[in-house]
């Protein structure tokens, strides 16, 4: 199906975040209700958010938690569950803006308990949203900002689940590079590749599309172009990575992602290693078993600036060391006799069967095997 939807308007580049207060006017009045989440209270401090919260009835909340669960998930909603926002503005990385997009569809329902909530994601029974978001990124990587659906993750029954609707598309991403100059440039270059793997999957996904393709392209060449002066201290790749990152999530919005999201996921899980981290090991080792299925792939490359899955490889793991961040399984603690275990937890529903080329068990142990030294 070569169909193309999505509905946030962007706005992208330098002080883009002075744009927020005239967005907010244009979906509710003076004294409409915005509930603000920000990953830390000095975020809340700047000056856009002092504005909002002059011109607007505003309830500020921090949500510093990486890969939410749904625990923490209802928590926030208990605590602003009753302010009923009109808008939420989610200001923060991939975290902050599932929690905020996730909220707007659980607004308006009596939900008593984290395990009634659990129940509604996994029916998803919550149905359509009742509050509009804008999602305002402190990282470039996610693209969360413009896709409709958020991981909240559920460690207790060891699973990955995913609020999503078609409906809760934000009313508008504000991407600003200088809200993501303070990322450490270890979270820099995880997320940075993040976005890089949500453009190449997208490239290759069973569910892609024509726009999908080119958008994908585009986010390849520019995050792998820049990467470099991200990794020199380049203050202009900021901006680069931002776009790049923008796009790669337009790009992926429609066609969801593949086996390296899918083999990552436990990676995360059970050994803390970073999402965007996890998903670059696998970028190269799964390349190179969909190479055949892949229509097009000399342009693939060409955007990645690299001949062969086996270059890709290397300048992976190249970036990867320059960031100081390890760049193999067994650096990461993860021990051998687990390999079968993350293996059969790789097989995510919705992103291995959309990955060009069918993925067992088997095969996943053996990509592992193949990034564990
Ligand atoms: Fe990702």
């Amino acid at each position: 199906m070569n169909r193309y939807f999505n509905p946030v308007q962007t706005i992208c580049g330098k002080n883009a975040l002075s744009e927020l207060p005239s967005l907010l006017s244009e979906i509710i009045p003076p004294d409409g209700r915005v509930l603000l989440i920000t990953w830390n209270e000095s975020t809340a401090q700047l000056e856009t958010f002092v504005q909002i919260r002059d011109a607007f009835h505003v309830q500020c909340v921090c949500f510093n938690e990486s890969n939410p669960t749904v625990e923490q998930l209802f928590e926030l909603y208990r605590k602003t569950a009753e302010f009923s926002p009109e808008v939420v503005v989610a200001v923060g990385g991939g975290s902050v803006m599932d929690v905020g997009k996730s909220l707007c569809c659980f607004y308006g329902k009596s939900i008593a308990s984290a395990d009634e909530m659990r129940c509604m994601i996994s029916e998803k029974s919550y149905g359509g949203p009742k509050a509009k978001w804008i999602g305002v990124p402190t990282t470039s990587g996610t693209g969360s900002e413009v896709t409709c659906w958020a991981t909240i993750w559920d460690p207790t029954q060891n699973v990955k689940r995913s609020v999503e609707s078609r409906e809760n598309y934000a009313y508008a991403a504000v991407v600003d590079p200088n809200l993501t100059k303070s990322m450490p440039l270890s979270l820099a270059v995880s997320s940075a590749l993040d976005a890089a793997a949500h453009a190449v999957e997208a490239y290759w996904a069973n569910g892609s599309n024509a726009v999908s393709k080119a958008l994908a392209l585009g986010a390849v060449r520019t995050i792998m172009t820049h990467i470099d002066g991200l990794l020199e201290g380049d203050e202009s790749a900021y901006e680069s990575m931002a776009q790049g990152s923008m796009i790669a999530g337009m790009a992926f919005s429609n066609t969801k992602t593949t086996a390296c999201h899918s083999i990552s996921y436990p990676l995360t899980m059970h050994f803390h290693i970073p999402h965007g981290t996890a998903v670059s090991m696998l970028l190269a080792p799964v390349m190179k078993i969909n190479a055949g299925k892949v229509q097009d792939m000399e342009l693939l490359l060409e955007a990645l600036g690299a001949d062969s899955c086996e270059m890709l490889s290397v300048r992976i793991k190249d970036i990867l060391k320059r960031a100081g961040i390890p760049c193999t399984l067994s650096e990461w603690n993860v021990e051998e006799e687990s390999l079968p275990m993350l293996a059969a937890q790789g097989l995510t529903p919705g992103r291995a069967d959309n990955n060009p080329v069918s993925i067992t068990k088997e095969k996943i142990e053996e990509i592992l095997r193949s990034i564990y030294r």
